[in-house]
């Protein structure tokens, strides 16, 4: 048996910090023992920071004999009452393993390496962890509520009023119904949310994306050569149907949230004179930064594991969650990183409702 976690911090040197983000910071840290650690602290910013990484905490606590062996374990961790504001833990420092991330934009990932993260992945991920739940959480009311509220802001917003209430626009020159149309006439017709309400439910990752996933071409002994990191999604998700990993996984695997999350995008109201407003929103490909993604292939492996494990997917609750995705960031960024998190879900709300 392990000894349980400590519940303060411990006392040791920060060596550097492995990733400024958002909501929280993650430090490699060495203790007077030598040993290495990583210690994530959250700012306490945003409106899900705090209760996410307090989330975070308990979901890595609480794993399931089979699947805690492909996440860290929690050493130290405090924060738990819901009065304190400074949430954080400390897990083991995988030392030789690269995040998926680094590994597309180091240009040393070729394909056969690709096409084994994304088994290894696939295994983990539909073997270990997607377990059936007998839990059914509210997913569908959560996405639907997330989605009218993002609308509502964006609507209030004098940069966006025009795009949400219109009836019709114009997207990369294909005609779609405006987001709240859209959104309003898939409410109206009801099949999507109840498809998504009564999909089957397992214990999901929540925010499946190649940065969260550490790995290693070789296994050292003993170890995994996959870990998985960074479980629960930014608005708390942890349980809901399998497609929710599947949406996360391929937006990231394919290119596409990288470029939206560092402005490798156009997104804009094209200067079209014409009577409908016209919108522009493509990934920008052709950028050298964009150049890993399009030379190895991240997600055919993946999606073909999905479909044996889990079967075919409807398209429209991919195209939802898509959109949710993408609002859901909408209310966290600003300038074009926001233009193309609104222009997707427009893209992906307009098309659920034209299918
Ligand atoms: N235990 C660890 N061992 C090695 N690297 C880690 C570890 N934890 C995090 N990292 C690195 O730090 C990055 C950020 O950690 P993560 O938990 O994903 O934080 P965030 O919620 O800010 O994305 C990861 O993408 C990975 O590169
Ligand atoms: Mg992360």
């Amino acid at each position: 048996m392990s000894p349980p976690p400590s519940s303060t911090p411990s006392l040791a040197a920060v060596v550097r910090v492995l990733k400024d983000g958002i909501w929280d910071r993650c430090e490699l840290i060495q203790l007077a023992s030598g040993e290495l650690r990583v210690r994530k602290t959250t700012k306490g910013t945003g409106p899900w920071g705090v209760n996410t990484l307090r989330a975070e905490t308990h979901y890595l606590q609480a794993l399931p004999p089979g699947a805690a062996e492909h996440f860290p374990a929690v050493l130290a961790a405090w924060g738990e009452k819901p009065e304190e504001s400074n949430v954080g833990y400390e897990m083991p420092y995988f030392d030789g393993w690269r995040d998926g991330g680094e590994w597309v934009r180091s240009g040393t990932l070729y394909q056969k390496d690709a096409d084994r993260l994304q088994e290894d992945l696939a295994q983990t991920v539909f073997r270990s962890l997607h377990r059936p739940e007998p839990a059914r959480p509210a997913l569908a009311a959560h996405v639907e509520e997330i989605i009218r509220g993002a609308l509502e802001q964006l609507d209030r917003l004098p940069e966006f009023s025009e795009l949400m209430r219109a009836g019709e626009i114009v997207l990369n020159g294909h005609a779609l119904p405006g987001p709240e149309r859209a959104f309003q006439a898939l409410l109206a017709q009801g099949d999507l949310f109840r498809a998504l309400a009564q999909a089957p439910c397992v214990l999901l990752h929540g925010d499946l994306l190649l940065e969260n996933v550490l790995w290693r071409t070789n296994i050292l002994a003993g170890k995994p050569r996959l870990i998985l990191l960074d479980p629960v999604s930014v608005a708390g998700v942890a349980l809901g149907p399998p497609i929710f990993d599947l949406v996360k996984y391929e937006s990231y695997a394919t290119g596409e949230l990288y470029a939206m999350r560092t402005g490798l995008v156009e997104a804009a109201r094209a200067n079209d004179p014409g009577a409908t407003p016209a919108y522009r929103y493509r990934v920008r490909w052709e950028d050298s930064a964009m150049r890993p993604f399009r030379l190895v292939d991240l997600h055919t492996r993946f999606r073909a594991a999905y479909t044996a494990r889990h079967g075919e997917f409807d398209r429209n609750v991919y195209r939802l969650l898509d959109a949710y995705f993408a609002l859901v960031m909408a209310l966290n960024t600003t300038g074009l990183l926001r233009w193309a998190r609104v222009l997707k879900a427009t893209e992906c709300l307009g098309e659920i409702a034209k299918h």
